[in-house]
C-alpha cells in the first residue's frame, strides 16, 4: 500500500514537473509547435499583426503532400507569442473553376495589415494561378472586418503597369527601352546582368505590370504601407507604395538590388534606419542571409555581411527569412524564418530568434537553442 502510494506520488509529481516545464519553455525554433489544440501550427511564410493587445498569426497552409493551397491563408492569435489559438483558414481558396484563387493555386507569404482609417484588415499575398506554375507572378489582396476574417477577396495582378520606378531618370528609362532581348539570350553572362541592373526585364514587363512574387508588407511610422517584393523574374526586389486604404498600388514605386537575386524579403526600423533582411534563390533549400539598411525606404540600400551567428549560420540556420516583429511594447526585434519541407509540407518548421545589435548598432542574429519573448504591455 505504502509503495502504491509513494508510486502515484512519484507520478503526480512527474506530471507537475512536466506541465511547469512545458509553460516555462519557451520558443524552441525548429521544433513541432504545437497550438492550443496540441496540432503543430500550420502557418508558414507568414507575419504577424498586434491588434488590439492580441498578436495575430498568418501565414500559408500547407498539405501533407503538396506546396500547392489546398486550404489557404490560416490564423492563429496569441496574447504573448508563445501560447497560440487556431481560428482556421481566414482566407479561404474556392473550388471555382477557374478562379483566382482556386484550390490547387499557390498562394504564399501572406501578410496582413490594419487600416486605421477604413477600419479593414488587409491582406496581401503572392498568387499564382491553378496549373501554370511560377509564371503568374501576382500579387493579390484580400479585406476583412475582423482581423481573423473572412476575408473577402479582391483581386490579383502584376503591378504598376505602364508605370516606370520613381528612381529612374528620363536618360536610365531611355536607355532601358533601347535593350533588345534578342541580344541576351544566354543568361548570367555578365552583359546580361548589366542589362538586367539597367532594366531588361523591367522594360521587358513595362506594359503588363511587373512581376511579384516573395513579399512582405510594412507600414511606416507616417501611416503609409509599402509592399516588397521579388520581382523581375526575382532578379531584383521592388518596394512599392499602397494607396491610402492599403488595397492598391499607387504607381510609385523604386527597384532595390537590381540583379542580386533576393527572396524572402523581411524589413524592419530602428532609430530612423531601415532594415532589411532576405534570402538568395535556391527554391525551398536553405542559403545565407543578405542583409541591407537604408536611411529612406526608398533607399539608397546598402549591404552588409550575413547577420546569423552560430550554427548553420551560413544557411540561414537551415531556415529563409519571412518577417521581423517589432514590438511596440518593448525593445524587442524577432527575427522569423520557415524551415521548408517540400517532401512533407505541412511538417516544415519555425525558426524564431530576438535581434540583438552590436556596438555599431547593426542587427546580429544568434542561434538560441531556447528562450523566451520579453513580457510587454503590448
Ligand atoms: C522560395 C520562396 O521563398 C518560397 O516562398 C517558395 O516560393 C519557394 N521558393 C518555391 O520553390
Amino acid at each position: 500500500m505504502k509503495y502504491i502510494f509513494l508510486r502515484l506520488t512519484i507520478i503526480v509529481l512527474s506530471v507537475f514537473a512536466l506541465v511547469t516545464t512545458a509553460d516555462a519553455a519557451g520558443i524552441k525554433s525548429g521544433e513541432i509547435w504545437p497550438d492550443t489544440d496540441g496540432t503543430h501550427i500550420n502557418a508558414h511564410g507568414g507575419g504577424i499583426l498586434l491588434h488590439n493587445n492580441t498578436y495575430y498569426w498568418f501565414g500559408e497552409h500547407k498539405a501533407d503532400n503538396t506546396s500547392s493551397a489546398l486550404v489557404g491563408v490560416m490564423c492563429y492569435s496569441s496574447p504573448d507569442l508563445q501560447t497560440w489559438t487556431c481560428h482556421g483558414p481566414a482566407l479561404q481558396v474556392t473550388d471555382e473553376t477557374g478562379h483566382d484563387i482556386e484550390r490547387g493555386c499557390v498562394l504564399e507569404r501572406p501578410k496582413v495589415i490594419y487600416n486605421a482609417t477604413t477600419g479593414k484588415f488587409v491582406m496581401w499575398f503572392h498568387l499564382e494561378l491553378k496549373g501554370k506554375g511560377y509564371s503568374a507572378a501576382r500579387a493579390a489582396v484580400a479585406v476583412a472586418d475582423r482581423p481573423e476574417g473572412p476575408y473577402t477577396y479582391i483581386r490579383s495582378g502584376r503591378v504598376n503597369p505602364g508605370i516606370y520606378p520613381a528612381d529612374m531618370t528620363e536618360e536610365q528609362k531611355a536607355a532601358a527601352n533601347a535593350l533588345n532581348r534578342n541580344d541576351y539570350k544566354e543568361w548570367w553572362t555578365p552583359e546580361w546582368r548589366e542589362a538586367i541592373k539597367k532594366g531588361l526585364f523591367l522594360q521587358r514587363d513595362l506594359e503588363g505590370g511587373q512581376m511579384s512574387r516573395d513579399m512582405t508588407l510594412y507600414v511606416d511610422d507616417d501611416g503609409k504601407a509599402y509592399h516588397i517584393y521579388s520581382s523581375e523574374d526575382n532578379l531584383t526586389l521592388q518596394i512599392a507604395e499602397l494607396t491610402d486604404d492599403y488595397t492598391a498600388h499607387t504607381g510609385r514605386y523604386v527597384r532595390m538590388a537590381p540583379g542580386e537575386q533576393n527572396e524572402a524579403p523581411a524589413i524592419f526600423k530602428k532609430d530612423g534606419t531601415y532594415w532589411m533582411i532576405t534570402s538568395g534563390c535556391t527554391g525551398w533549400d536553405p542559403n545565407e542571409a543578405r542583409m541591407y539598411s537604408a536611411p529612406s525606404i526608398e533607399g539608397p540600400w546598402m549591404r552588409h555581411p550575413n547577420p546569423c551567428i552560430g550554427p548553420k549560420a551560413e544557411l540561414t540556420f537551415g531556415g529563409q527569412s519571412t518577417y521581423i516583429l517589432k514590438r511596440p511594447d518593448s525593445d524587442e526585434f524577432i527575427f522569423m524564418a520557415d524551415i521548408w519541407r517540400p517532401k512533407h509540407p505541412s511538417d516544415a518548421r519555425y525558426i524564431w530568434l530576438p535581434i540583438e545589435f552590436s556596438d555599431e548598432g547593426k542587427p546580429v542574429i544568434r542561434w538560441r537553442d531556447e528562450w523566451a519573448p520579453k513580457d510587454g504591455s503590448h
